[in-house]
């Protein structure tokens, strides 16, 4: 059974925290045979939304840029990894332009009652988030999750779980927290083998 999840990395530093937590939960996938793609959503060159509304009509984008190729990936996706620090109390601008830029599922599934992803798929399809902030405050991850469970619901990918680290000014490296990285990559796995077992169950 092959299973492809894709990687979603939202932190400009390529070698920084998120890229830690995203190579941990790779690792994770892998072990469990999954393939696994990562979008640098940084290196991309792509619009934000524009609202021509042409999805609303029409399958996918007007806009050609980066995002066309990859609203296919997201498409035929089993299963999903949003990795993004807290930026101003959200997801960083670029994620959230490139999350804005989902929309063709959206008009797909609720406008035109013609969705991109088939009654199987979202029954298999999973989401992992992955997210780190500097502060130390309560409600630092508000604004993400809200964000991430619009985005799972507009692309029929369950959310499954989250790793969420605030406090990060202090922490300093992720390496440092016991167990972090290990977390990741265990969640990760488990999802991943929960994915295969949902669409052995399900079929195509
Ligand atoms: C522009 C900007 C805004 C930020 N805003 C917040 C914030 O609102 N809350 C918070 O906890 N951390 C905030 N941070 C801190 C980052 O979440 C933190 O530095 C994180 O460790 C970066 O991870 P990375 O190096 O893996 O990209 C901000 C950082 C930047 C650069």
């Amino acid at each position: 059974m092959t299973c492809q999840i894709l990687a979603i990395m939202g932190s400009p530093i390529p070698d920084g925290n998120i890229a830690k937590l995203l190579k941990a939960a790779k690792e994770g996938a892998e072990e469990c045979g999954c393939t696994v793609s990562v979008i640098d959503v940084t290196a991309l060159k792509f619009s934000g939304c524009m609202e021509y509304f042409y999805c609303k009509q029409n399958e996918g984008c007007m806009i050609h840029d980066d995002i066309t190729q990859i609203i296919k990936r997201v498409k035929n996706a089993d299963g999903i990894i949003l990795a993004a620090p807290v930026m101003t109390m959200g997801f960083p601008g670029m994620i959230k332009s490139f999350i804005d830029r989902m929309q063709p599922f959206f008009m797909a599934k609720y406008i035109r009652k013609e969705p991109m992803i088939t009654k199987n798929q979202a029954k298999w399809r999973k989401t992992l988030l992955i997210s780190i902030g500097g502060m130390n405050v309560d409600n630092d991850f508000d604004g993400i999750r809200l964000t991430t469970n619009a985005f799972c619901d507009i692309v029929d990918s369950k959310l499954y779980a989250e790793v969420l680290q605030n406090n990060m000014d202090s922490i300093g490296d992720v390496a440092s927290k016991e167990g972090l990285l290990e977390e990741t990559r265990r969640v990760s796995a488990e999802m991943c083998r929960q994915i295969i077992a949902d669409k052995e169950k399900y079929g195509n």
